[in-house]
């Protein structure tokens, strides 16, 4: 088989990276070693930059996304027992919608299957090869048949855990890391939202979020320890805990119900650099992590995305590598600023276990800043709505 690019992965990244080179009469084929059904059952952030949905609308994948999605012109800081309002749209002029990533998952794979344009599960042993020569394939694995797919370009859109950052040389790239000491447990339940805007919590008990899917379903967080079980962690105990980390009006006004999904994810920063290799390319959570405290992943992806399809775009219609040469430094220098902001959000509003004292009041200098200076305030909204791509 031949075709013009090879996505690896069926993530956010590699299906929007299909539908914006489908629009553009790129021939993609995606390989995703998962089926579809596991792929639409991973939970993952709800918050959309408005550069996000502007490339779900390019990508003709965002109809669902203009009916449902929570438009939402400001969050909460909770500390000291009191709310405090960041006004993202009086500060800014923009604002974020609430979307969960799992339906812009499904709404992308409904418009690549509405096209017509290849995608093939349960791919094992997806191997990109020859990428840094003029000719490079992959080669994959279905039903105990090995195939081969030639390509102009393969795009590594895999994932933390993928295959395509381990298939470049060691020395060839770099990468940065920084795990933080603790968790976030988080749960799903069909009760309606504590407050009709996000709650970010910093508590001396530790960090709390209070998101939402819908008027009628909530996503909440507590931080845990690395070393908490959720098994250990009944819904009773949850919303105890989630209540002792909101202000008193929250905490009274919570709804609870039984959960349909409760699960601990590990927070991580992390940036892989270059975002190319030959005709090899990161995207999306291949090439980089942060910690959801600043809901930054999904929209990373989506400016990834953006820099590689226009670059694509114009190697066909131009015949011009200028694109695909400056792909890795422009992605990268966006990716950093995201890392950086997701990076201090974290910082300043959970406990660390070895912080102290310090910390502590460092913190507290932080909070205190923000609610006072309207500079501050613009700096955390800007980042928060997302910086221009
Ligand atoms: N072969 C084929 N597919 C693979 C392989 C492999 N060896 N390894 C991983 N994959 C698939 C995974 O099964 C997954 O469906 O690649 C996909 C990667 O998707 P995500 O992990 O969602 O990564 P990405 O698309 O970059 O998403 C960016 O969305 O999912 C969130 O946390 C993520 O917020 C981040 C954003
Ligand atoms: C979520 O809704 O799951 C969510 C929202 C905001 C975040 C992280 C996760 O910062």
């Amino acid at each position: 088989m031949r075709t013009q690019v090879v996505i690896i992965g069926a993530g956010p990244a590699g299906l929007l990276l299909g539908q914006l080179l489908a629009r553009a009469g790129i021939e993609t084929v995606i390989l995703e070693r998962a089926s579809s059904e596991y792929v639409l059952g991973r939970v993952r952030a709800g918050v959309l930059e408005q550069g996000a949905v502007r490339l779900l609308d390019e990508a003709g994948a965002a109809s669902r996304l203009h009916r449902e999605g929570l438009p939402h012109d400001g969050f909460s800081l909770a500390f000291d027992g009191r709310d405090h309002r960041i006004d993202l749209f009086g500060l800014t002029g923009s604002r974020v919608t609430v979307y969960g990533q799992t339906e812009v998952t499904r709404d992308l794979m409904e418009a690549r299957d509405a096209i017509g344009a290849v995608s093939i599960y349960e791919a094992a042993n997806v191997q990109p090869q020859d990428f840094d020569g003029e000719n490079p394939f992959v080669t994959y694995e279905k039903d105990g048949v090995t195939h081969r797919i030639d390509c102009d370009f393969i795009a590594g859109c895999d994932g933390f855990h993928g295959v395509s950052r381990k298939s470049v040389p060691q020395d060839a790239i770099r990468e940065f890391e920084r795990v933080y000491p603790f968790g976030w447990l988080g749960l799903l339940a069909e009760v309606p939202p504590v407050s009709h805007e996000l709650i970010y919590a910093n508590h001396p008990r530790g960090f709390a979020l209070c998101s939402m899917r819908s008027a009628t379903r909530s996503r909440y967080y507590v931080q845990c320890t690395l070393e908490d079980r959720v098994e250990a962690w009944s819904d009773d105990r949850f919303w105890d805990e989630l209540r002792r980390r909101l202000p008193v009006a929250h905490a009274e006004a919570l709804v609870t119900g039984p959960s349909f999904e409760k699960s601990i994810a590990p927070l991580r920063s992390f940036v892989a650099e270059p975002m190319r290799f030959g005709r090899l390319f990161l995207a999306g959570d291949a090439a980089h992590i942060v910690p959801p405290t600043g809901a930054k992943g999904l929209n990373l992806a989506a400016s990834d995305v953006h820099y590689l399809s226009d670059a694509l775009r114009e190697f066909y219609t131009e015949k011009s590598m200028a694109g695909i040469d400056a792909y890795s430094a422009r992605a990268l220098a966006r990716v950093w600023k995201a890392v950086r902001f997701s990076w201090s959000m974290t910082t300043m509003l959970h406990r660390f276990p070895d912080g102290g004292a310090f910390g502590q009041r460092i913190q507290e200098a932080e909070l205190d800043y923000l609610i006072h200076s309207r500079a501050a305030a613009t700096a955390l909204a800007e980042n928060y709505v997302g910086l221009p791509y």
